[in-house]
């Protein structure tokens, strides 16, 4: 039988092909529905419909806040690999690639309207859904100019870079979580509770998605392999290699950064990282938050909410090896 996790993912996709993005000029929509429609894991809706459905409440009736949530990450991916000069998105080529960087920003810039609207509408009367939304979409902001201020800098710390990435990606992991939570009504407490499982989940996630961007197949990650290297990105990757690295794998990292030949550059990096011990040290902090994560999910478990379906999507995301 389906699990909760592919009901979910297959119900909020569903609703999301029976409602794209519509009005003129056409030039404006059809980038926001070429990103929407691209694919990708849905695992911040899903979150939504798991953790309102764990909290007793409808799944149906929190469709919209799905899709807001939804279109809140994609529009920050459309900014986001305009920041990053990614060509890749989801196996095909980037919104600024296929038409160009104005188009994609003002894609983009109306895809966070979109998803403001959305959660104005359909979150509770009191406004705490729409508050906590709009805080959430404030620190992915101060996240990913940090994720910039980064790459100018070589002495970033393991604590900033896990601060940066709380904020550029696991407090919108928190908020689909918290924001279905808080549709059913559940009591405060528990809602925070389901939120720090969603950020130790989000912290384990980005970690990985760090790794797969530098050892994942591109069939599998759909990106282009080594983009943090070639963006020169302070990934933990990056701050554990430079520390653990000899005077001697120092001076080879300057001159690999250095080169022209990208593959060059990408192969000799990846080979330090795995050489230093920073690739083994990155798998097992992300294995660590995971983790942490399931600890929270045995804690709701034991206060009577049934968390099959975030447990499910867990399992999901620490089995990503591609
Ligand atoms: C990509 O998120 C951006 C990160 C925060 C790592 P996802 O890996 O969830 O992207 P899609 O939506 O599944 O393509
Ligand atoms: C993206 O982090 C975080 C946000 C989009 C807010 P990354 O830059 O690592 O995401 P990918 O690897 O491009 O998907
Ligand atoms: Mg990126
Ligand atoms: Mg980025
Ligand atoms: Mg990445």
């Amino acid at each position: 039988s389906m699990s909760q996790l592919e009901k979910h993912t297959r119900r909020f996709t569903e609703y999301l092909a029976a409602n794209p993005f519509h009005g003129k000029p056409e030039t404006l929509y059809e980038p926001m529905n070429y990103i929407m429609e691209l694919g990708g894991k849905r695992i911040r809706p899903a979150l939504v419909l798991l953790a309102t459905e764990s909290a007793g409440g409808n799944a149906e009736a929190v469709l919209p806040l799905a899709l807001g949530i939804e279109t809140f990450h994609n529009f920050s991916l459309l900014h986001d690999d305009i920041m990053d000069a990614a060509p890749l998105r989801r196996g095909k080529p980037t919104v600024h690639k296929k038409w160009n960087e104005a188009v994609a920003i003002l894609a983009g810039d109306n895809m966070l309207v979109e998803a403001t609207r959305f959660m104005a509408l359909h979150g509770d009367k009191e406004g705490h859904i729409l508050g906590f939304f709009l805080q959430t979409a404030r620190e992915v902001c101060e996240g990913q100019q940090m994720d910039m201020d980064f790459q100018q800098r070589d002495d970033v710390s393991e604590a900033e870079y896990l601060e940066m990435i709380r904020l550029k990606t696991a407090v919108l992991l928190g908020c689909a979580m918290y924001a279905g939570a808080v549709a059913a009504g559940t009591a405060d407490a528990t809602a925070v509770k389901m939120y720090d499982f969603a950020i130790d989940a989000g912290m384990g996630f980005q970690l990985q998605d760090d790794l797969l961007d530098t050892f994942g197949d591109p069939v599998f990650t759909g990106k282009q392999a080594g983009g943090d290297i070639l963006a020169g990105k302070k990934t933990l990757l990056w701050i554990e290699m430079w520390s653990k690295a000899t005077p001697e794998q120092r001076r080879e990292i300057q001159s690999l950064m250095a080169d022209p030949d990208e593959s060059k550059k990408v192969n000799g990096i990846r080979h330090l990282m795995t050489l230093t011990g920073a690739e083994a040290r990155v798998r097992e902090l992300s294995e660590s938050y995971f983790e942490q994560a399931a600890l929270l999910l045995h804690d709701l478990d034991s206060e009577g909410l049934d968390m099959t379906g975030p447990a499910e999507l867990l399992a999901f995301l620490r089995g990503r090896q591609h």
